[in-house]
């Protein structure tokens, strides 16, 4: 079969930790038909013996044929990506970064793991706090920062563009706006270079009487605070970061070149704190990272980065590598 040299042929994803991020990931992915190869690892061997067998089941009706099975570590080492979703959730009231020890400990022991392999592909992080773990995920890993990322603010923007999207009545698709930053507390809207189509936001807000200023406020704060919301109501999130996984994973088999604002380590493109991992907008094919993109901060985006930066950081210096 004649390929584009970058586009994956076998597009196999193995997925570590089979809890409900995980699997709202596998479902979707099987669903959009983004892999032929799905290997499940999880430390409870019976259970994702057991997931595999039920996603089997709907084989028939998925779009494509694929193999899905429960697997090992060694199976990594013809993947294109292993996505981490393993470590204990979120508890009601709990910061992602209370999660962090636990997190990191076990973070460090699956990265052994995987590399143990000879894995040689794209490691896509989103245990919480993403943006730390996938920091130690690059360090346990010793691949090229552009082959380890993670979920960041991607799935913020989301829930960004669909309340944007609500409040003026236009597509989802046609909102283009960015959340950068940590994946938590002090992420920020980057409003002055967000638009709908082509036309500036703030020139939108001018000209609509659905949305007025005022509302951004109330816009960035439900979204900030989405996660807690809905872990006060069912206890988990993992629709939503199920579907935006599969986005980046769909940009890397497709090798897109597509614009998402993931956790990736900041190699100096933005003038903040460096040698950490942060949600910044950046262009991802099959190779991971192509670069990350630049916009053009106004100074109190430029101070909500560098504060943002500076609380990762923060968390960064206390640890042990
Ligand atoms: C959330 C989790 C993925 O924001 O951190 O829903």
């Amino acid at each position: 079969m004649v390929t584009n040299s970058n586009t994956k042929t076998k597009s196999k994803v193995v997925i570590v930790g089979t809890g409900m991020v995980g699997m709202s990931y596998a479902f979707s992915l099987i669903n959009q038909g983004t892999v032929k190869e799905l290997v499940l690892i999880d430390i409870d061997k019976e259970r994702a013996e057991g997931e595999a067998m039920d996603l089997n089941h709907g084989l028939s009706y998925a779009p494509r044929k694929m193999k899905i099975y429960a697997g090992e570590y060694s199976d990594c080492k013809d993947a294109d990506i292993v996505v981490i979703t393993a470590g204990v959730p979120q508890k009601e009231g709990e910061s992602r970064i209370d999660l962090l020890n636990r997190n990191a400990t076990i973070m460090k022991i699956v990265v052994g793991q995987v590399m143990k392999s000879k894995f040689r592909g794209i490691i896509l992080v989103a245990s919480n706090p993403v943006d730390i773990l996938t920091y130690v995920a690059w360090r346990a890993s010793g691949l090229p920062p552009s082959k380890v990322i993670g979920s960041g603010t991607s799935l913020d923007t989301a829930r960004l563009r669909f309340e944007i999207a609500q409040k003026i009545n236009i597509s989802v698709k046609n909102i283009h706006a960015y959340i950068m930053g940590e994946h938590g507390d002090s992420e920020f809207v980057c409003w002055s270079q967000a638009y709908v189509g082509a036309k500036p936001l703030v020139d939108v807000i001018e000209s609509m009487k659905e949305i007025e200023f005022k509302h951004l406020e109330e816009i960035h704060n439900s979204v900030k605070n989405a996660a807690y919301e809905i872990i006060k109501r069912k206890k988990a999130t993992y629709y939503g970061i199920g579907m935006t996984l599969v986005s980046i994973t769909s940009a890397i088999l497709n090798d897109e070149n597509r614009i998402i604002p993931i956790s990736v380590y900041n190699d100096g493109t933005y003038d903040t704190v460096k040698d950490l991992y942060i949600g910044l907008p950046a262009v991802i094919n099959a190779e991971g990272v192509n670069y990350v993109m630049k916009l053009k901060l106004n100074n109190k985006e430029q101070e909500q980065l560098n504060h943002s930066a500076s609380i990762l950081k923060g968390v960064l210096d206390q640890m042990e590598f």
